[in-house]
């Protein structure tokens, strides 16, 4: 993967603190820069994982909901038509749109290791636990003739300690971003299972 290190840590301005998009601005946006419909549909996904987690898990409000699916929502809104600048291109297009800069350190920090940004607060810490785990769970779930019906987080487990399976899912990034966040593996992918499957 040719993905380059952001070279900066801070992103966006406080003075845009609070400032969204609605989800239909942000499916419009990948509409645009997204043909590739399985890629639309993993972030919506990590979108949906991120607004549940943050009601479920962190009592949040509408708008910080909101604020925790826009990040899962665009996170690798700029994979596609810019695979070489991976990250920049979609934080660049949200610093012009005067987001949030919370929105776009979260999806700064979604890979530390690529893009060289350290998750801080959970948002970031969740995106970057969710982004492999969903893929991966995704994954299996096409070779499943019951898709995620009966599907149970032991057999995930299993799976992520077969190689051959899903090899491009690194299961280093999943046991590092496991080990920022106090939940364990099991009840994350029992999670992810529950809530992504629905999602379309
Ligand atoms: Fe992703």
């Amino acid at each position: 993967m040719s993905i380059h290190q952001l070279g900066r840590s801070t992103f966006g301005d406080v003075i845009n603190s609070g400032n969204l998009m609605t989800i239909e601005e942000a499916n419009e946006l990948l509409n645009d820069w997204v043909p590739n419909e399985r890629l639309r549909l993993h972030m919506k996904q990590v979108g949906a994982l991120m607004r549940t987690w943050a009601i479920e898990k962190e009592n949040a409000d509408d708008h910080t909901a909101l604020k925790w699916e826009l990040a899962g929502l665009l996170h690798d809104a700029d994979w596609e038509k810019y695979p070489n600048d991976h990250c920049r291109v979609i934080i660049e297009e949200l610093e012009r749109r005067q987001i949030d800069p919370e929105v776009i350190h979260c999806i700064a920090s979604h890979g530390p290791r690529y893009f060289g940004v350290e998750p801080l607060n959970n948002m970031d810490k969740m995106i970057y636990a969710f982004d492999e785990l969903s893929g991966f769970i995704h994954a299996a779930a096409l070779i499943r003739p019951t898709r995620y019906e009966g599907m149970d987080a032991k057999s995930i487990m299993k799976k992520l300690k077969t190689p051959s399976f899903a090899a491009q899912v690194n299961r280093d990034d999943i046991t590092d971003a496991l080990s920022r966040i106090d939940t364990p593996l099991e009840e994350l992918i029992t999670f992810v299972i529950k809530h992504q499957q629905s999602v379309q």
